[in-house]
């Protein structure tokens, strides 16, 4: 591979995500290919730091631009630190959500300004836009169920699982425009299908983009 590839996966909870990029990577690398598996919030030291206190619920009574600014911070160090040297390296990172989830969760369905959501994005990410985004969409019923499903008994709903059928759908809703607003860049998966349905949708299309398409860093960097 003469350069890596940034692919991030997004959806709301319960879709399979993690169940396909697992998948998914066990398929690249028997091709050969150079993977990287990695999530957010997290992904490097100082993210995984980060991480605990989003997920635990221990930001949220300072409010929801507190936790933009968290997110945006891990999400920073995370670029920083491991994805943009991994891509520059030629290795193709495959990440469990990025710049889309604080887009809807924080975004939309945290009320916060646009225009200040705008500027956080474009600080955290500083230029690395994904090349292909893989938005798994499911029922946020059917999704609930399958998460609740998955921590078995004992462990309770995190931060944001907590929350209202009806922010889960309209977390549904925002990633669907995000889809319609960039279609160059995203691909909508129906991740109500069993896994191995999944599974064919989504290596079809990411072998498919990995043969057609130029890295987005790489037309960044092209002279216009
Ligand atoms: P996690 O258990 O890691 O993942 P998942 O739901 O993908 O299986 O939970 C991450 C939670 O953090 C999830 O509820 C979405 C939320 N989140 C945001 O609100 N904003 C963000 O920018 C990111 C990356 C995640």
């Amino acid at each position: 591979m003469a350069s890596g590839f940034f692919i991030t996966f997004e959806g709301g909870e319960g879709a399979g995500k993690s169940t396909q990029i697992e998948r998914l990577a066990r398929k690249m690398r028997a091709k050969k290919y150079d993977v990287l598996v990695t999530r957010e919030p997290g992904g490097s030291p100082g993210a995984e730091a980060v991480r605990h206190v989003l997920l635990s619920g221990a930001a949220e009574p300072f409010g929801p631009k507190m936790e933009a600014l968290l997110f945006a911070a891990a999400r920073s160090d995370h670029v920083e630190q491991v994805i943009r040297p991994a891509v520059e390296r030629g290795t193709i990172v495959l990440c469990d959500r990025f710049m889309d989830s604080s887009r809807v969760y924080q975004g939309v369905t945290g009320g916060l300004d646009p225009a200040f959501m705008e500027a956080l994005e474009e600080v955290a990410i500083n230029g690395m836009v994904p090349d292909i985004t893989l938005i798994f969409d499911i029922d946020p019923a059917e999704g609930l169920r399958r998460a609740t499903a998955r921590r078995g008994a004992g462990d309770g709903p995190d931060r944001f699982e907590k929350e209202t059928l009806d922010i889960h759908q309209r977390r549904r809703e925002a990633f669907l425009a995000i889809a319609a607003a960039e279609p160059q860049r995203c691909i909508v998966v129906d991740a109500s299908a069993d896994p191995d349905t999944v599974d064919h949708v989504v290596t079809a299309a990411v072998f498919a983009a990995l043969e057609t398409m130029t890295p987005a860093h790489k037309r960044q960097a092209a002279p216009a």
